[in-house]
């Protein structure tokens, strides 16, 4: 179906000390149902910001977001989101982090044996039933994501919405997870939003790339369709010229055309979400662009062959 998720003339200002601060200009996007859309921009661009709006968390100023003919304007089980920090509770084992949000979901809809088969169903579907009885505390940056995904699949949403899910894993824990989510999707045929600042992650998982301008006043710059069929594998795509195309593309945009405002030089360092995995995949030369004040990245996972000087685009190009 088309325009399942119309994302409708957003733009959003907020009031700040210095006075109204406009983040988000005019952004316009519709989303068929079970596309696989990545959001990709330089840090503070208003990223997350969109997403938030998506899932209801923010309001827009202008524009709206409307999903089924519906306009959304709260939170709500339809849009399950995936932050960053895996965000599970830590005093509920694996299992009952998932059976938590199916019992609110599906309370009425399922028995009590149903949503126990259905939380056990999803939490095979990421590989996570040899740790039900575990703690968040007692298992694994990655795994803990796995659960993540497993809670958000379970909701049986319609759109899953990923602030960098994967941002903060280490590289070999990255790669299979980016596996994972391309086979699930391609299972369940689900319509996601991703946000990645990574280029490899972005071109092997998405049907469409936005790339967004830099903020202030953040708007789609590009929109590049990826036309490679699926399910797609990623040691020959690293071969495919048309694969290396569209990760240029995506290179240039960034690099080219929209260069990290030199503002950003100057912004706090952000302490990392999950820095016992960010601190072991740091390359060195992020060091760096740390003592510079700017974001760090993980080191991109998938073709390490890549591995040359975009790899870091989005933190050492303001240098
Ligand atoms: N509630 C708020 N009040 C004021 N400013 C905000 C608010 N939320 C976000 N911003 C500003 O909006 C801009 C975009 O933020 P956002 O978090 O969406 O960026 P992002 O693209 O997700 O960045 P990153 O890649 O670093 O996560 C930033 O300048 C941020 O400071
Ligand atoms: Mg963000």
């Amino acid at each position: 179906m088309n325009n399942y998720l119309n994302i409708d003339h957003v733009s959003i200002t907020f009031p700040t000390d210095n006075g109204p601060l406009n983040v988000l200009k005019d952004v316009d996007l519709k989303v068929n149902q079970g596309e696989f859309i990545s959001l990709i921009g330089h840090s503070g661009c208003g990223k997350s910001t969109v997403l938030n709006i998506v899932a209801g968390l923010l309001n827009a100023t202008e524009g709206g977001v409307i999903l089924e003919e519906k306009e959304v304007t709260e939170p709500g089980p339809d849009r399950a989101v995936v932050f960053q920090n895996h965000s599970l509770m830590p005093w509920l084992t694996v299992y009952d982090n998932v059976r938590l949000a199916v019992d609110q979901v599906f309370k009425k809809k399922k028995s009590k044996e149903e949503r126990h088969r259905w939380t056990l169903h999803n939490l095979e579907l990421v590989h996570m039933s040899h740790a039900l009885d575990r703690k968040p505390g007692e298992i694994s940056g990655g795994m803990k994501q796995r659960v993540g995904i497993a809670r958000a699949l379970a909701m049986e949403p319609k759109v899953l919405l990923m602030d960098e899910p994967f941002g903060a894993l280490d590289s070999l824990t990255r790669t299979h997870m980016q596996d994972s989510l391309m086979e699930i999707q391609g299972r369940l045929n689900n319509t996601v939003i991703m946000i990645t600042h990574d280029v490899d992650e972005a071109v092997l998982l998405s049907d469409r790339i936005i790339m967004m301008t830099n903020g202030p006043s953040a708007t789609i710059g590009e929109v590049l369709d990826i036309d490679l069929p699926k399910p797609r594998n990623r040691l020959a795509l690293a071969e495919n010229p048309t694969y290396n195309h569209y990760r240029a593309e995506v290179v240039r945009f960034l690099h080219d055309r929209h260069h990290q405002p030199e503002y950003e030089e100057a912004e706090a360092v952000e302490p990392a979400e999950n820095s016992e995995n960010v601190v072991e995949a740091l390359p060195l030369a992020a060091s760096d662009s740390s003592r510079r004040g700017l974001k760090t990245v993980t080191p991109m996972p998938s073709t390490d062959r890549h591995s040359s000087d975009d790899k870091h685009l989005l933190t050492e190009e303001a240098s």
